[in-house]
């Protein structure tokens, strides 16, 4: 039996159930608004990116970053560049940089915590290089021994942080989504 948000997603066309989790997320706290730029990071198959197409506009701008291929977008505003996150050329300054990066989960928690630390870390120092002042930074960790120091990590960066778990987001998985809304003064 496939869940309520999988048939939906195949019954509306998304490519991802995971849509739903940032269009909940962005129906609460407007992340993402129309003509922004985004950076999608870990952006295959692409459910991200086809809601932060509609959310953007035809003014708006979609860079997607993925070690695996996204699925057919063909849309003038859509960018896709096939890379790990690690090596990615990545130029321009963003008004939104989204990362539901994942690790290929092994079952063993902590090391699965472990990997998914590193891929939040390493999508927050792209979010300090490349938000615009005032940007907004949304993550998903997978929970353990060193949530707490992530938290902390972006809390220096941002205005306000918090911490989701969208209906979307299956109850027994142990992902968090951190938002950190408006990036704070750039030091030269
Ligand atoms: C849960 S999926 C993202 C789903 C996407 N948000 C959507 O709606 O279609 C996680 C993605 O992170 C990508 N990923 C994991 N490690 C990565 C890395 N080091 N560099 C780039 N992408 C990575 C995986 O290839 C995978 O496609």
């Amino acid at each position: 039996m496939k869940d309520f948000y999988t048939r939906k997603s195949r019954e509306e066309g998304y490519y991802a159930r995971s849509v739903y989790k940032l269009k909940q997320i962005n129906s609460r706290y407007y992340i993402i608004r129309r003509g922004d730029k985004v950076l999608d990071l870990g952006c295959s198959p692409g459910g991200w990116v086809q809601a932060s197409l509609e959310i953007v506009g035809n003014q708006g701008f979609v860079t997607g970053i993925d070690i695996s291929p996204v699925r057919r977008i063909e849309k003038p505003n859509f960018k896709f560049i096939r890379s790990d996150i690690e090596q990615a050329k990545i130029e321009g300054t963003f008004d939104v940089v989204l990362s539901d990066m994942a690790p290929k989960t092994t079952g063993a928690r902590d090391l699965d915590h472990e990997r998914s630390y590193f891929l939040a870390k390493t999508a927050l120092e792209i979010a300090k290089e490349h938000l615009r002042e005032g940007g907004n930074f949304l993550c998903k960790i997978f929970q353990g021994a060193r949530y707490q120091e992530f938290l902390s990590e972006a809390k220096k960066n941002f205005e306000l942080i918090k911490t989701i778990k969208p209906e979307a987001s299956k109850k027994e998985s142990k992902e968090m989504y951190i938002l950190g809304k408006c990036l704070k003064h750039k030091k030269e």
